[in-house]
């Protein structure tokens, strides 16, 4: 046990462990999801309660994830193994490395759909092109998506096989502030474009007659996934910290880095699709249909377009990385692998497990479950009820089981600017587990009854 303890590779800066574990959270759920829910959800009436859910719901779990593996030095698994020995509590770090081995396997093709329009936006959007019908006609294909689905989950395994300081941490050190940048010029160019004022209304003044119980739903489900809570990978990254650094303030840095970009693609691609007049609640199409449609009609589109989709692939890759450094962190601490081994091997296994959700939109398009296709039903189980199930459960645990009082004195352990006090333990204990409880039961409902 000892010996395996220091060989252990940690974090070699602090700014390295957060730059990694905001990039596990700066995702395809920042750039991608986060705009297209708030454009069908009433706009910045669905940002404020999406502020409320990471406040009172994501920050508490970002503290309890972090603490778990900083204490262990730990995988999931083994985490829960040693906090709570000859209990059958593990099974639920197996349900984190189960869920990231499946969100990964579908959001390794969504960046490929990605990669695929970087290319497309160099060769040039043409304006007015129909660009619905472009993005079935290449979802609905089969070797170009496959492909860039392969180089996507070859570049992940790449830098998880180097390492967690020579691949990890080296790609988020050099890929987080390009993304930066990126955003940003994004941002200047679509604040500028005439007509951007309505963009910025829709965003900013809250719409509260398009508000539900879907919206709760959609908000607390949405700060789960893009702060990478609910399967253990920000047990893993907080694994590699080293004994002397404090949770509180780590925790509010990613936390706080997360929100500030999914806030920040919200002013790239608003004020962007209404001054040309295009619809913002086109859904999930927002991305691949809406957006090239922007680009296309903009002066210097292409430019801006390739900026773009970089951008997205970027917040993907560095993402992808962190899901699959949960499922080989598992092999390589509980089963002896090497890290090389586990990468290589895992990241073919995952691939191939992404197929089919290619497929689904092809020559299997026909297959249906409760309306949903093959990859929409991957990111139902993982992402509505995988996810959420993982977080219920991290929350009882840690908030009864190992006791909300001691996990904070262990987060507290190394003093810092934020220290976490006691109005932690009735957030974990009860406000986290009964409302993910209450999203679950809307999931389920949604899906198989209403
Ligand atoms: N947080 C990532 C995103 O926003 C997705 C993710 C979920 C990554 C869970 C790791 C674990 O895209």
């Amino acid at each position: 046990m000892k010996k395996d303890l220091q060989q252990r590779e940690h974090w070699s800066t602090r700014l390295g462990f957060i730059l990694a574990a905001a990039g596990s959270a700066v995702g395809l759920g920042n750039i991608w999801r986060f705009p297209y829910v708030t454009g069908t959800q009433g706009g910045a009436a669905f940002l404020l309660i999406y502020l409320i859910a990471i406040i009172l719901i994501g920050y508490p779990v970002m503290v309890t994830e972090m603490t778990m593996g900083k204490v262990t030095q730990r995988n999931p698994v083994g985490a829960f193994k040693k906090l709570a020995e000859d209990t059958s509590w593990y099974l639920v770090g197996g349900l984190g490395v189960l869920t990231g081995f499946v969100i990964l396997s579908f959001y390794s093709v969504v960046a490929g759909w990605s990669l695929h329009y970087m290319v497309e936006s160099i060769t040039g959007l043409a304006a007015g092109a129909d660009y619905e019908a472009l993005f079935g006609e290449h979802i609905s294909s089969v070797g170009l998506p496959i492909f860039y689905h392969a180089i996507f989950m070859f570049m992940t395994a790449a830098v998880i096989a180097a390492g967690v300081v020579k691949g990890i941490q080296k790609a988020v050190k050099t890929l987080m502030p390009i993304l930066f940048v990126l955003l940003v010029i994004l941002i200047f160019r679509s604040v500028t474009l005439e007509g951007a004022a309505e963009g910025l209304s829709f965003y900013l003044a809250p719409d509260f007659g398009e508000v539900g119980i879907g919206t709760l739903n959609d908000a607390i489900g949405q700060a789960f996934f893009t702060l990478s809570l609910g399967m253990g990978a920000i047990i893993t990254y907080g694994s590699y910290l080293s004994k002397d650094e404090n949770i509180g303030d780590n925790a509010a840095w990613v936390v706080g880095l997360d929100t500030l970009i999914a806030i920040m693609a919200g002013f790239a691609i608003f004020p962007a699709v209404f001054a040309l007049g295009l619809d913002p609640a086109t859904g999930p199409g927002l991305t691949f249909v809406t957006l090239p449609a922007v680009f296309s009609e903009m002066p210097l589109g292409s430019f801006f377009g390739f900026v773009f989709f970089v951008m997205l692939s970027i917040s993907a890759l560095t993402s992808s990385i962190s899901l699959l450094e949960v499922v080989v962190a598992w092999i390589v601490d509980e089963h002896n692998w090497a890290r090389k081994k586990a990468a290589i091997f895992m990241g073919v296994v995952i691939f191939l497990t992404g197929i089919p959700p290619v497929l689904g939109y092809g020559p299997w398009d026909g297959f249906e479950f409760f309306g949903m296709d093959i990859l929409d039903t991957y990111d139902f189980f993982a992402d509505s009820i995988f996810l959420p199930l993982g977080g219920l459960l991290t929350a009882v645990f840690a908030g009864h089981v190992y006791t909300a009082r001691k996990l904070r004195d262990k987060a507290n352990e190394v003093e810092g600017k934020i220290f976490v006090g006691d109005w932690f333990d009735p957030l974990i204990k009860y406000v986290v587990p009964i409302a993910i409880a209450v999203i679950i039961s809307v999931n389920l409902y949604t899906v198989f009854i209403g």
